[in-house]
């Protein structure tokens, strides 16, 4: 099997509609993301019904450009690749739809994949891995420590108990009225600040790789509270930095004793709030201290898009492992059982 195949990928687990075009698992030809964020802003969070039906108005456009853009003709493909999980099964469900139906028009092979694998393998369109490799997964959904042994094959070794690092964030900038998502916001104001409010850190069993953030969470919230009981605006800034300082230092700390422990060569930063300005600064600069290579997708491979999905789909592609026709979308689709 050539390992220089095209692959168009489709995304359409959460609020974007991605289509991609990537040759070898590595060279992005073309890469289209329609954002719903602005429908979903009014809401101060995704509707999921609403995000389906977005998905289908935009699917058949969103493929048809990510194909001129890549300046191919549909029979130049190799195989169809399409998020099976998870994420909210009526948006999976449009993207699956619409890769079904190219695979079967086009006789070509269909391979379901898995969106947390994506977004580990955004990080093999900057640069080759090397492996065992950790990877520090930290999206609106998700908040997972992966080991990677070798290429394809992933054990989880910690992720969150409560809230996702990303939800946590979305959240806290609700209680202070920042529009959704309000992570870029949060990490703005944290920057900018001048003081600080210490929060606690949840550091869990000393041995465990686990995260918490709802304690986190509900500090902050108190902290509101508190302040407008007083009639008193609350201190948005030092809140925000000192909100970021929890989640950055248990995160960072976390990160770098798995690195140790598992003997990784690389540590690999993926998901949305990798988009972080905070964390990527603080996890670049104990990893440089510490000698240990980092690797951090550009910001628009850290956010949802396709690019990532036709990355990990060529794992998929190498070991000629596709799917059947009859593909379900899976909302909690395990990531260990999705190894090679
Ligand atoms: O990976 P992603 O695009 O979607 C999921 O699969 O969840 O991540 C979206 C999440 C949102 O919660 C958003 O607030 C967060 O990533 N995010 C950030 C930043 N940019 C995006 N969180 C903190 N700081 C940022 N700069
Ligand atoms: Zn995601």
């Amino acid at each position: 099997m050539t390992t220089n195949e095209l692959i168009m990928a489709i995304e359409t687990s959460c609020d974007e509609t991605s289509v991609a075009i990537v040759r070898g698992g590595r060279e992005i030809l073309s890469n289209l993301v329609a954002s719903q964020i602005e429908t979903h802003e009014q809401f101060g969070g995704v509707v999921p019904e609403i995000a389906s039906r977005q998905h289908v108005e935009a699917i058949t456009i969103t493929m048809e450009k990510a194909v001129a853009e890549a300046g191919i003709g549909l029979r130049d493909l190799s195989a169809i690749a399409v998020t099976q999980g998870p994420g909210l099964v009526g948006s999976l469900l449009v993207g699956i739809v619409a890769a079904k139906s190219l695979a079967m028009a086009l006789d070509l092979p269909l391979i379901g994949t898995h969106h947390i694998a994506g977004h580990i393998y955004a990080n093999r369109l900057v640069q080759e891995l090397v492996y065992p490799s950790v990877a520090l997964v930290v999206s609106g959904g998700h908040t997972e420590l992966v080991v990677l042994e070798r290429e394809g094959v992933f054990r989880i070794i910690g992720r969150t108990r409560d809230d996702a690092v990303g939800e946590a964030y979305d959240k806290v900038a609700r209680a202070l009225k920042f529009p959704y998502p309000g992570g870029p916001h949060i990490d703005r104001l944290a920057l900018d600040a001048d003081d600080e409010i210490e929060l606690p850190r949840a550091w869990l069993e000393t041995d465990s790789y686990d995260f918490s953030f709802s304690g986190l969470k509900s500090a902050v919230l108190a902290a509101i509270n508190q302040a407008q009981m007083k009639g008193e605006p609350p201190m948005r800034a030092a809140l925000a930095r000192g909100f970021q300082a929890s989640v950055i230092d248990v995160l960072v700390t976390k990160a770098l004793r798995a690195v140790h422990a598992e003997g990784a060569r690389q540590l690999l930063l993926c998901g949305g709030v990798a988009a972080n300005r905070g964390l990527r600064a603080s996890l670049g600069a104990r990893c440089e201290a510490e000698g240990v290579p980092l690797l951090v997708p550009p910001l628009s491979l850290c956010t949802d898009n396709a690019a990532m999905i036709g990355a990990a789909a060529h794992l998929k592609w190498k070991h000629g492992q596709f799917s059947s026709l009859d593909l379900k979308g899976e909302p909690m689709l395990s990531l260990e059982d999705w190894s090679v």
